[in-house]
């Protein structure tokens, strides 16, 4: 995809098992074409990281998924991930919510507690990565959250007001479209994006691997995705399944 063929198109569903399921069935029909943006008012089997459901309160929240094909190498996967999350901060920072944070590896946080979660889902061929749904799901209206391993919350929580969902997304859009534009031409570093806007990154913090809890201290991220931390002096890479965050 390059700048001349990037053009958004919006496919609007009021219920659906999950949006990427539905982006990737579309695929698979071959029916859908670059930059096609799903969303659904509703999920009733939304997908969250790691076999999770994604839950949220029908027509308060934007849940979307963007079909993308930017034939990235396998071994620079996270580099979305990267995209995706510095331009959801740089977007969140125009509303005007303060303390956003990125969670490795794309988890959005304010003052610690979560607004946004990514799940971006490949399709492989060979080496490179032909297809990518990136699915987006970022609590706006909803005010009353479930007891989740961290703490929820809203851009309604945090700004004291309600939100036109379909406005934000267009706004969004707008950041990450410049941004996948810079990243194209090379003009924009992710990595010191990304490390800068981290949250942990070079603070001592509680972790939990397979050994048990530990004192660690985040030092970077890997073009795979892995995080490198220092633990007790060595330097360990954790994929997703393989570290808990205890704070
Ligand atoms: C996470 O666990 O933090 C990732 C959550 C991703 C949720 C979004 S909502 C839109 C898209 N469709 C899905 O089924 N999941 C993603």
């Amino acid at each position: 995809m390059d700048s001349s063929e990037f053009q958004f198109q919006f496919i609007h569903l009021n219920s659906v098992e999950s949006t990427n399921i539905y982006a990737f069935e579309l695929l698979r029909q071959k029916k859908i074409a670059n930059g096609t943006v799903i969303t659904a008012n509703f999920q009733n089997k939304g997908k969250g990281q790691m076999g999770q459901l994604w839950q949220s309160e029908s027509g308060k929240n934007l849940q979307f998924s963007v079909l993308m094909s930017m034939n990235i190498k396998v071994e620079n996967q996270f580099h979305l991930s990267q995209l995706v999350a510095i331009s959801l901060k740089q977007w969140l920072d125009t509303l005007a919510v303060e303390g956003v944070q990125i969670k490795w590896p794309n988890d959005i946080l304010v003052k610690g507690r979560k607004i946004a979660g990514v799940l971006i889902e490949n399709s492989i061929q060979g080496q490179e990565i032909s297809h990518s749904v990136i699915g987006i799901g970022l609590n706006v209206n909803q005010e009353v959250f479930g007891n989740f391993a961290r703490i929820a919350t809203s851009l309604k929580i945090e700004l004291d007001c309600f939100f036109d969902c379909k406005t934000l997304l267009k706004e969004f859009l707008q950041v990450f479209q410049s941004n996948y534009l810079l990243f194209k031409s090379g003009q924009i570093n992710l990595q010191q994006r990304y490390l800068d806007n981290l949250f942990g990154f070079g603070i001592p913090q509680h972790y939990k691997d397979v050994e048990g809890d530990f004192l660690g201290v985040i030092l970077g991220v890997l073009p795979s995705g892995k995080l490198q931390i220092n633990k007790n002096g060595k330097l360990k890479s954790y994929d997703l399944k393989e570290l808990k965050f205890l704070s």
